[in-house]
């Protein structure tokens, strides 16, 4: 099988990550980088001399030889730079969040479908081996009915200017939670600008899932110490995910059980304190599967893991989020139709009880 020729598009900090694991994956070739930055290009051109370095972004989508490109540039560019290679044919990848709003990603994935093209949002977090082996938990009914989740994200972090905490930060999570778990039924958020910055720099996000999960998020740039910390606590087990310690995983066999009573009224409540496990994980570099996911793809017409409608929702989330923000804390819904927004002050229409913000709905993640 041909090999796919791809073109790596932005080389600030992130984009030589991508150059190097596809460097390294089967069945691609490297065969153009791109950025308008002569110093953004001249390590990458001295490191690979068989690349094609250029500056303009036009001439590397009008070059038949490009199977497909790989978007590395700033998030506001995300949305024309993929639509501008769709339309030129190529298949893309384009860092996460896919667009700064949902109905951009629907036109992207509109014309990927059109043109058979793979539109894949960069979500690594789903090619990590501890994210994976929790899927795999959670898929094999390891911890019983889920009852809440917990998502940490803080530290003292650099204030971006351009974003909040919510699109800073909150991708990550909310991309982990629709793999495990699919999308939530409705999203309710409060926070605030703490230093004056002109930016939310803590947020604090409540979710519900359909079947009466809770899922409750943190974010922040402001925490004395770096917490990457998810708790999932089921009716069987219970897992802590913490990608800042040497066991990431852990499963505890914890739980509290109603026992049947003896006689009317005397119930009890029995508590389960057994192993804890430390699973073993793959020691795969999330970066190169998905780089491989991608050319996979793209070679066999499949759809990503990191796929289009998944990446669609994450933008969702982070919409009703700020919908929510603006509006209070009021509760958003992720449900509605296309057009049916309404806001929070609108109790005509509940959903279980609480006003809704409704947003767009997703195409089946
Ligand atoms: N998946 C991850 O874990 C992860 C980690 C970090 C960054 N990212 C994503 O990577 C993207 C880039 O982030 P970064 O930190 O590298 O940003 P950056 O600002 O360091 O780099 C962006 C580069 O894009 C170039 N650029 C601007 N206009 C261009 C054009 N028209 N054509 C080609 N190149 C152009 C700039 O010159 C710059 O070199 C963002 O979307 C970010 O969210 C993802």
């Amino acid at each position: 099988m041909a090999p796919v020729n791809i073109a790596v598009v932005g080389l600030g900090y992130w984009g030589p990550n991508l150059v190097r694991n596809l460097w390294e994956t089967d069945r691609v070739q490297v065969v153009a980088v791109c950025d308008p930055n002569p110093r953004a290009r001249g390590p990458i051109a001295r490191r690979y001399p068989s690349i094609r370095a250029v500056a303009s972004y036009e001439d590397l989508l009008a070059d038949e030889d490009v199977d497909a490109v790989a978007i590395a540039t700033p998030v506001h560019m995300h949305f024309a730079m993929a639509r501008a290679a769709l339309l030129a044919g190529k298949h893309v990848f384009v860092e996460k969040p896919m667009a700064g709003r949902s109905q951009d990603c629907l036109e992207l994935m509109a014309l990927a479908d059109e043109r058979s093209l793979v539109l894949m949002p960069g979500h690594t977090f789903l090619y990590s081996p501890p994210v994976r082996k929790i899927k795999k938990l959670l898929d094999d009914g390891e911890l019983g009915e889920l009852f809440f989740a917990t998502f940490s994200r803080v530290n003292l972090g650099i204030h971006q200017s351009d974003v909040s905490v919510v699109r800073d930060l909150g991708p990550h999570d909310f991309s982990m939670l629709l793999y495990w778990l699919g999308k939530p039924t409705f999203v309710r958020a409060i926070g605030r600008d703490a230093v004056g910055s002109g930016q939310l720099d803590v947020a604090f996000v409540d979710m519900g899932l359909p079947n009466g999960a809770l899922v409750h998020m943190e974010f922040s740039w402001l925490a004395p110490t770096k917490l990457r910390r998810t708790v999932l606590v089921g009716s069987g087990k219970m897992v802590v995910y913490e990608d800042t310690s040497p066991e990431q995983v852990r499963v505890f066999d914890r739980g509290v059980e109603m026992i049947e009573p003896q006689s009317f009224g005397e119930y009890q409540l029995s508590y389960r304190s057994g192993d804890v496990l430390s699973p073993r994980l793959d020691a795969d570099e999330p970066l190169r599967l998905e780089m491989q996911d991608f050319v996979d793809c793209v070679a066999s017409g499949e759809t990503p893991v990191s796929s289009a409608a998944l990446g669609y929702s994450v933008v969702q989330m982070i919409e009703a989020t700020e919908n929510s923000l603006t509006f209070n804390g009021s509760p958003c819904s992720l449900g509605a139709e296309p057009g049916e927004q309404r806001q929070a002050g609108d109790r005509r229409r509940s959903d279980g009880g609480m006003p809704v913000v409704g947003r767009l709905a997703a195409p089946g993640v």
